[in-house]
């Protein structure tokens, strides 16, 4: 990857990360572990995740310009995220990435900075669900 571009620039831009944000929630939806958390209109949730995720790999930040600081932590509270269902998250971002063909060096660099947030998610043990 040319290091003097953003990541956001690197993966081909607005068109990508709506095709990522696309291909991910129907999995989501259908994986056994995350699915139940998410609501059934979903085009809200996605269309909020095209914006953090714009910001989050390096392009404008649509998501702090509409909601402020994100807070992603604390957003998350109110769902009981465990170790398990972090993986199952990554998992689904994995196979969406697959999906929409994004070359292996970039696919693990994208999957590599969700993964430190997705774990800093967790906050509930396995034990309590
Ligand atoms: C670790 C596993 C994760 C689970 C189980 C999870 C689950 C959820 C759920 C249930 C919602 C709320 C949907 C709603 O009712 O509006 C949500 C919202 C959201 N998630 Fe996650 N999430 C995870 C990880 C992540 C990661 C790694 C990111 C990005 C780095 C992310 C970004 C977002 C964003 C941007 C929203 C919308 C926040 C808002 O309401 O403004 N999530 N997530």
């Amino acid at each position: 990857m040319n290091r003097n571009i953003s990541l956001y620039e690197a993966i081909g831009g607005e068109n990508t990360v709506r095709e990522i944000v696309e291909s991910f929630y129907p999995k989501v939806q259908a994986d056994p572990l995350i699915g139940h958390l998410f609501p059934a209109d979903i085009e809200p949730v996605m269309e909020k995740q095209y914006q953090f995720l714009t910001q989050f790999f390096g392009g404008p930040s649509l998501y702090s310009d509409q909601y402020g600081h994100p807070m992603m932590r604390g957003r998350h509270l109110p769902f009981p995220i465990t170790p398990q269902r972090a993986e199952a998250w990554l998992n689904c971002m994995r196979r969406a990435l697959e999906e929409i063909a994004l070359e292996p060096e970039l696919r693990e660099i994208v999957l590599q900075r969700l993964s430190g947030p997705a774990h800093h998610f967790v906050n509930t043990s396995e034990e309590e669900t």
